[in-house]
């Protein structure tokens, strides 16, 4: 993957001339949205999560607020506050966002989910909760995840509640509502580890390790979903790439680069949607290093790709992070450390951004004008 180079954090921060001092402003320039996923309780009560989210961002995702079990907790009743907050918060600060997520196979609250329903009864439940949502939202959500995660890791449906009610035609179904709930927002496919779909050079892997064969296979099963889905005439804009990612598992630019393209051979509009590295712990200041070049590696590969309009990254620090709260061994996977001070991985992102065009100008759209 990536080769850790003679770079010291002195060097990323060095400052340029002409250069952008924020990652919007410098993201902006070259037509790529950056977005961080934001909770609605800091956003609220800590004003420097609040300022750098409005300094640094152009875009933010609820990480939780909008799932079907903060919307709807107990009953049918809905639980809009945290979301509401989040857009309020967005349109005072002139940000966009992106909704995440209508239909997932996870934070299903129990109400719902301890229910056995015939696949109508599930199929009006989840109709009628993506045409609420949407339509609530409808002048302050331009694009959503319609549905996240639905293939499984071995390459069939990821097992579900609502593959179990309703069966495969669950899939095209929920786009169809969402186009029928609001026909202008962008609607997205959302997917994990699929960053990984051709058998080019990996160097921290053998290509014909088991892993990797996955993560090939995934990716392969994403892609012709969505194929079949739009040669149905399914409304579907774009695609999102997780990017749950560490050092040992991640994609090669080669790979990441070959990904983008053969989605976007699809005419998807392409989002980078939950960027995060986890680090081993301890982590040392050599692993900050290796990760700020994964950060760069990644903004790389989406800005040689004109289709790939934003990138997104899942927490604002690692004080904020789902990181180490869900994986034992695993820390420090965002671009802020826990008390807010800009990471390695921060400055490598916004060297990568300054420096594009003058890199690539000739062979770069985004360095058009
Ligand atoms: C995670 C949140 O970050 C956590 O706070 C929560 O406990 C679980 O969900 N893929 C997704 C996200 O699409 O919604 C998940 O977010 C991370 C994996």
């Amino acid at each position: 993957m990536v080769i850790l180079q003679a770079c010291s954090l002195r060097s990323l921060q060095a400052p340029g001339s002409n250069r952008e001092t924020s990652l919007k402003a410098a993201a902006e320039k070259l037509g790529l949205s950056i977005g961080v996923a934001v909770d609605a309780t800091q956003l609220s009560k800590n004003s420097r999560y609040a300022r750098i989210v409005r300094e640094e961002f152009s875009s933010i995702v609820p990480e939780n607020a909008s799932k079907l079990d903060a919307l709807l907790p107990k009953d049918s009743t809905y639980s809009f506050d945290q979301t509401d907050a989040i857009v309020a918060f967005a349109r005072e600060n002139k940000l966009s966002v992106h909704g995440h997520t209508l239909v997932w196979h996870r934070q299903i609250p129990n109400w719902i989910s301890a229910k056995k329903r015939s696949s109508q009864e599930a199929s009006k439940l989840l109709r009628n909760h993506i045409s609420t949502v949407m339509s609530r939202y409808a002048k302050d959500i331009g694009s959503w995840d319609v549905l996240n995660e639905a293939v499984a890791a071995r390459g069939g449906l990821h097992k579900s509640y609502w593959l179990e009610s309703i069966g495969s035609s669950y899939i095209p179904n929920v786009f169809r509502w969402a186009r029928n709930a609001n026909s202008t927002a962008k609607l997205y496919y959302n997917e994990n580890d699929i960053g990984i779909s051709s058998r080019v050079g990996s160097k921290n892997e053998s290509n014909s390790s088991h892993n990797y064969r996955r993560l090939v296979n995934k990716s392969e099963a994403t892609y012709r979903l969505l194929k079949k889905l739009l040669a149905n005439g399914v409304p579907l804009d774009g695609i999102g790439l997780q990017m749950h990612i560490r050092p040992r598992y991640t994609p090669s630019l080669e790979q990441l680069k070959l990904t983008l393209k053969r989605f976007a051979s699809l005419g998807l509009d392409i989002r980078i949607s939950e960027l995060d590295v986890s680090l081993d712990i301890p982590v040392t200041e050599e692993k900050l290093l290796l990760q700020a070049e994964i950060y760069s590696e990644v903004f790389e590969a989406c800005l040689s790709e004109p289709r790939c309009k934003s990138i997104n990254i899942w927490g604002l620090s690692d004080a904020h992070s789902w990181v180490p709260v869900v994986f034992k061994n695993l820390d420090k996977a965002t671009i802020f450390a826990a008390d807010l001070q800009k990471k390695p991985a921060y400055f490598s992102i916004l060297k990568t951004l300054n420096e594009w065009c003058q890199k690539h100008a000739a062979d770069s759209p985004r360095c058009a004008n």
